[in-house]
């Protein structure tokens, strides 16, 4: 297939265009910068210059192509406010990309978060949130799945709270960031809330498994672990860093304090089954390994 690949130079985006190139696919990736374009070029994918916000290049770039897999983000968490505009823009994107492929049968494949489910681990059969800080792009994600009775073989992949690749990326990541900056590697509450994670790597099959044979309206889980305790995560960012490992206010996280507490682990096993996904690459807690003090 010839896959139009927003966010294609992204943590996530550049494994799976990666994947989709090493697997028989062709790849036109949306680039907004000069920097991006090379990178995207780099990697073997053609570029179509726009950003998020340029629904008219979204527009061509879905119609010259057979499937849509849509991962850019401004992932802006400085504020309550920016994240709602970076959502509001990603929305207005999703929109118009499935506009474009109505009634064409064609797969359009879209990231999702993991559900929150409180007591439980979390399968593909729960509902992501409408509600709260990220409850719009959950909104946005249903109505993609929305298109599949309107002749689009929608999707989405869910990604668990840390996507890693050589030790940085996802919550993980920023923990690893704030301990640089703080001096101390700390997490919220007790530290025996769990988060799952997945290797981007692993996550970019699963993708291309979602392009090539998810039906219409289906959700699928990319998560390899499906809950480290974030103590064991916080321990292993101390002990790289040589730092202290300490429980800290949830307010160091500003929006993100209430999700950073949250027990949220989350199951894999109707995607590994019905897809036959399977991660094979390090786990979070030995990707960590290779956090450089
Ligand atoms: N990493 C994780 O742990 C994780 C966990 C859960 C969900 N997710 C979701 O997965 C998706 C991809 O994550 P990631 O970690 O790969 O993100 P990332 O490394 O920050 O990459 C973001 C990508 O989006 C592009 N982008 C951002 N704003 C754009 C805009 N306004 N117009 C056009 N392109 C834009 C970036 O392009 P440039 O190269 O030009 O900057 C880059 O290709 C995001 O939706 C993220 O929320 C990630």
């Amino acid at each position: 297939m010839h896959v139009f690949v927003t966010g294609g130079t992204g943590r996530i985006g550049s494994a799976v265009v990666a994947e989709l190139l090493g697997n028989g696919h062709t790849v036109l990736a949306l680039a907004r910068s000069d920097a991006s374009a090379l990178v995207a070029e780099a990697a073997g994918a053609e570029t179509l210059r726009g950003d998020l916000a340029d629904l008219n290049v979204l527009r061509v770039g879905a119609a010259q192509a057979d499937g849509v897999i849509h991962l850019a983000f401004a992932n802006d968490f400085s504020s309550a406010d920016a994240f709602a505009q970076a959502v509001a823009e990603e929305s207005a994107a999703l929109a118009a990309l499935g506009q474009e492929l109505l009634g064409s049968g064609r797969p359009f494949v879209t990231v999702s978060g993991t559900p929150h489910v409180p007591g439980r681990v979390s399968t593909e059969a729960d509902p992501v949130s409408t509600e709260g800080l990220t409850g719009g792009r959950g909104r946005a994600v249903m109505a993609v799945l929305d298109l599949a009775s309107r002749g689009v073989r929608s999707s989405t992949v869910r990604m668990p709270r840390t996507v890693h690749n050589e030790g940085k990326g996802g919550f993980a990541g920023m923990l690893t960031e704030i301990a640089r900056r703080t001096r101390v590697s700390g997490f919220p509450g007790d530290g025996t809330q769990r988060w799952p994670a997945v290797h981007a790597l692993d996550a970019a099959v699963l993708f291309r498994l979602a392009l090539e044979l998810a039906p219409a309206g289906t959700a699928w889980h990319a998560v390899a672990d499906e809950g480290d305790a974030v103590r064991d995560i916080a321990a292993v960012i101390g002990r790289r860093l040589e730092l202290p490992v300490q429980t800290v206010p949830q307010e160091t996280y500003g929006p993100l304090g209430p999700i950073f507490a949250a027990d949220q682990p989350s199951s894999s096993t109707h995607t590994r089954k019905t897809l036959g996904w399977e991660p094979t690459h390090a786990g979070l807690l030995e990707d960590l390994e290779n956090v450089q003090p």
